[in-house]
């Protein structure tokens, strides 16, 4: 296999530096830089022939307007940043080199990518999106094509709106005073996973999650949908006949289809490995 030179750009950081070891585990040659490294972005971008923007994305827009211009096109530009459309038409504006958004759908305390989903955005067509998929299936991810904005639109539901809900259950708490502390005696498995879930997001970096919400363009659209569907699940669960309740949730079941019993096998075994000593309640 071919060995290259990969410089990460961003490589100080979390996911710059799960894929330092990533790259050199497989073989290459990894520089990084950050913004008080001897390495330089420009030192990166005139010795890599891989280059991947690894920076919080407004700094990744402003990067690929110094770096793209450096670049030739036997050189490979990508980014690893969580929203794609903007990235991609700024990378590929910027340069003559071939250009793919990358977004690794793990955080950096993830032990291995087997298993693990990687979407690609492959922008200009080369011998790069073979090598890269070769490289990243080799070692056990699934690895998926994408447009950068049907990913966007995805990531709305996938990350804004999964962390909306969690933010917007920690104020719910807040406002009823309901410490994890005085929850806690009477938690179910399911609510104790969503306690841990809530602690998790709220102990990393708020900016991250700041902007997986508000940045997501798409994001208007997928509240309006989930605000439309709170209110209909409110009319029907609250106050609907018992035959319109039963119809409603029948409705989303068969929606779901064969993925319900997937899902009630899959929590299961994650309950029993989270919490062994207790059996988890189905009604919880
Ligand atoms: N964390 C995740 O779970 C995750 C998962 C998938 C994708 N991503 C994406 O991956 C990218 C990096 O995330 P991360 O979690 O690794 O963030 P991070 O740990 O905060 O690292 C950010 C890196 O960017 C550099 N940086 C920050 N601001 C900069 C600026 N204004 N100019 C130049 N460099 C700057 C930092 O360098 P210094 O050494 O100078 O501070 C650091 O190396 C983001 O786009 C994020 O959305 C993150």
């Amino acid at each position: 296999m071919t060995k290259y030179a990969i410089g990460i750009i961003g490589g100080t950081g979390n996911m710059g530096q799960w894929f330092n070891s990533f790259f050199t585990e497989a073989g290459h040659k990894v520089l990084i830089s950050g913004r008080q490294t001897a390495i330089t972005t420009e030192n990166i971008a005139e010795t890599c022939d891989i280059v991947i923007i690894s920076t919080p994305t407004d700094a990744a827009i402003r990067i690929c307007k110094i770096i793209g211009p450096l670049l030739s096109e036997n050189q490979l530009l990508m980014d690893f940043c969580s929203l794609k459309e903007r990235i991609v038409d700024k990378m590929a504006e910027s340069t003559r080199a071939a250009v793919i958004g990358t977004h690794p759908m793990f955080g950096p305390d993830t032990e291995s990518i087997k298993g693990r989903n990687v979407v690609i955005c492959p922008v200009k067509n080369s011998r790069w999106i073979d090598w890269l998929e070769n490289l990243l299936s080799s070692k056990g991810a699934e690895v998926t094509r994408m447009d950068p904005a049907v990913h966007d639109r995805n990531m709305a539901v996938v990350q804004g709106l999964t962390h909306l809900l969690t933010i917007c259950m920690g104020k719910t708490l807040q406002k009823l005073n309901m410490t994890p502390n005085l929850v806690n005696s009477c938690s179910t498995p399911i609510f104790k996973l969503n306690m841990d879930l809530l602690g998790r997001l709220f102990s990393q970096d708020l900016d991250l999650y700041s902007n997986l919400i508000g940045k997501n363009a798409y994001m208007k659209d997928a509240l309006e949908i989930f605000s439309n569907a709170l209110n209909e699940g409110e009319e029907c669960l609250l106050y609907g006949s018992n035959g319109e309740k039963r119809s409603y949730l029948e409705e989303i079941r068969e929606f779901l289809g064969d993925f319900c019993q997937t899902g009630f096998i899959e929590s299961n075994k994650a309950l029993n490995i989270i919490y062994p000593n207790k059996k988890p309640d189905p009604k919880g």
